[in-house]
């Protein structure tokens, strides 16, 4: 039987079962808490019966990339909110011989998008458009995506991994709690944008099962004719009929040409540690990477975690990492970007020179730094680790909570609204209050920039952690905490999840806490240096889902309680 801990379910055991979990450094000492520990292999993800079903294909003889195909699907179907056939995402691994790679499943701009589509005639930027309806939805890359990993590393058939996938939809999953509020908070924009009749504009309570037999469908036929179903067969016909039929623009020709690619990973040294993180069209990787470049020469440790000195250090590297993000990341098939500059060490180290322990920068003083270059330039993550010793992380979005809330009723899944995370114009926040500039402004087959940073780290040569978060621009910074948190702080995964995280994004120029996390005396600290603070503006920032190869070999799962996330394994 595989071993399930709900992170919720933590809380409620006894402490000699707790004991039983913690078999490892340093969850093996008294007083620290660990996840889930397995001997052999695990899937963390947002659901139980995703992880679940990840490990039954593990089980099966199937490896990471087969679990990668089986967790998404399941996601898609029992976790809505943001699993998905209708959005994209990015997929990092390391294979047990230690070769890596990445896979860029990104959504694309239709090739009829134009770079102010979202602008009314005096180039205000319209609200909603590029948020919610049709129009919002980049061409999705998540069929693509899953077949093309699955094609090049995986060992069973896609009918096989779907079969249970397909079980699921047919069968029914359990309405949470969580899902219950998230549901009754979009049901009058669903029923806007789609009808009253539309699948998911019906009441649900926590407890309810939810049977999607269109999903059900969409997935057998996918199960049958491969990936070509979503790009070229019936799928892409009804949903291009259904799109059009809204207002929206993407045609054949987009599902057609809709290609995932295989980039090379961002790769830089912590410390010890190496990390290995996605690449452009995603600002991850390149952004993790100047953070703790920038904070690697101060002595963290002893500044304690989560104390003044420690939140302030951090902050003015994300800040500095941020300016850098918004004005030169976009998608490198159509911008050149200057990665080695942007992660030079002597560059990092005099971005931090005018770095005050006393005061402050002010970011409107702060524009991006300036790099010589050749001129040429609701999310949800999971984490697997096979039996072989194959990692993979993975994000994957539809961007907002239920993307565009477009839901096509006869296949059974709702649209992404990625279009959102281009730069609709110059100097106007997008919904995560990013600004962004020309590099990422819209172009047609464009991919818009991105946030996820699906990553994973080796310490002393070996595979350590796999990690990766929803959150939009906050992902990159809660990244970075968790990996700080396990290797300067000594948590364990579950610890390292768990702790509570910080936020800066250079504009709006705050510091955002999670609610309820922040000590009276780092406040007023931070206050007088002249930092703005902002609490609870969200109440939680990320839900990890991470894996930690312990010094055993076992594997320890870090679910993050934020969320109704679940470790499984072996
Ligand atoms: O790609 C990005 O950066 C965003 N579309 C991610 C959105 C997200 O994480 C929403 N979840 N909270």
């Amino acid at each position: 039987m595989n071993r399930i801990v709900s992170t919720r379910g933590i809380a409620l055991l006894t402490s000699v079962q707790l004991l039983l979990f913690s078999c490892s450094r340093p969850a093996e000492e008294p007083n620290h808490k660990s996840g889930l520990i397995t001997e052999n292999a695990m899937v963390v993800s947002a659901r139980g019966e995703a992880s679940r079903i990840g490990v039954e294909i593990l089980k099966k003889g199937g490896n990471a990339f087969d679990a990668m195909m089986a967790t998404e699907m399941a996601l898609a179907v029992t976790f809505p909110f943001a699993g998905n056939l209708g959005g994209g995402g990015f997929a990092v691994y390391r294979m047990a011989d230690g070769e890596i790679g990445s896979l860029d499943y990104r959504e694309k701009a239709p090739m009829a998008a134009s770079r102010d589509m979202y602008l009314d005639e005096n180039g205000e930027v319209i609200p909603g458009l590029s948020t919610q309806g049709a129009l919002a939805s980049g061409v999705p890359g998540t069929i693509a995506g899953i077949f093309t990993a699955q094609a090049k590393f995986g060992k069973l058939s896609p009918a096989e991994i779907l079969q249970p996938v397909i079980d699921l939809a047919r069968n029914g999953f359990v309405v949470s709690q969580q899902q219950e509020s998230r549901l009754r908070g979009i049901l009058e924009v669903v029923r806007e944008v789609n009808g009253e009749d539309t699948f998911y504009g019906k009441e649900r309570s926590a407890g309810d099962t939810i049977k999607n037999l269109a999903l059900a469908q969409t997935l057998e036929r996918i199960a049958q004719n491969g990936r070509d179903e979503f790009y070229k067969g019936e799928t892409a016909k009804i949903l291009v009929d259904h799109l059009q039929s809204l207002g929206g623009i993407i045609t054949l020709e987009d599902l057609e040409s809709y290609q995932a690619v295989w980039r090379e990973p961002v790769v830089f040294d912590y410390k010890e540690l190496r990390i290995i993180s996605m690449a452009p069209p995603s600002s991850g990787g390149i952004t993790i990477g100047q953070i703790l470049k920038m904070v690697e020469p101060f002595d963290l440790k002893k500044m304690g975690h989560n104390s003044s000195e420690y939140i302030q250090v951090l902050t003015e590297a994300m800040r500095r990492a941020y300016a850098d993000r918004n004005f030169y990341l976009g998608d490198p098939d159509f911008v050149a970007i200057p990665v080695p500059e942007l992660l030079d060490d002597e560059y990092l180290k005099s971005r931090m020179e005018n770095y005050d322990p006393n005061l402050a920068t002010k970011s409107e003083d702060l524009a991006e730094g300036k790099v010589q270059f050749a001129e040429s330039m609701e999310t949800t993550h999971y984490s697997i680790m096979d039996a072989e010793g194959n990692a993979l992380a993975v994000t994957t979005t539809l961007n907002g909570a239920y993307g565009s809330k477009v839901y096509l009723d006869e296949l059974g899944f709702f649209m992404n609204n990625e279009m959102d995370d281009f730069s609709s114009k110059a100097g106007v926040p997008n919904m995560f209050g990013l600004i962004g500039a020309d590099a990422n402004s819209i172009a047609p087959g464009k991919r818009m920039l991105s946030s996820m940073t699906p990553t994973l780290v080796e310490r002393d040569g070996e595979l350590w952690m796999i990690l990766g978060t929803p959150g939009g621009s906050t992902i990159i910074t809660a990244v970075a905490q968790t990996i700080l948190n396990a290797y300067e702080f000594d948590m364990t995964m579950q610890e390292a999840v768990e702790a509570p995280r910080f936020h800066h994004q250079w504009l709006p120029d705050q510091i955002l806490f999670e609610e309820k996390s922040l000590d009276s005396s780092v406040y007023r600290s931070l206050s007088s240096k002249n930092y703005r603070i902002h609490e609870g503006r969200t109440p939680i920032i990320g839900s990890v889902d991470a894996i930690m190869r312990l010094p055993d070999g076992k594997l320890e799962g870090g679910a993050d309680p934020r969320r109704e996330n679940e470790a499984a394994g072996y």
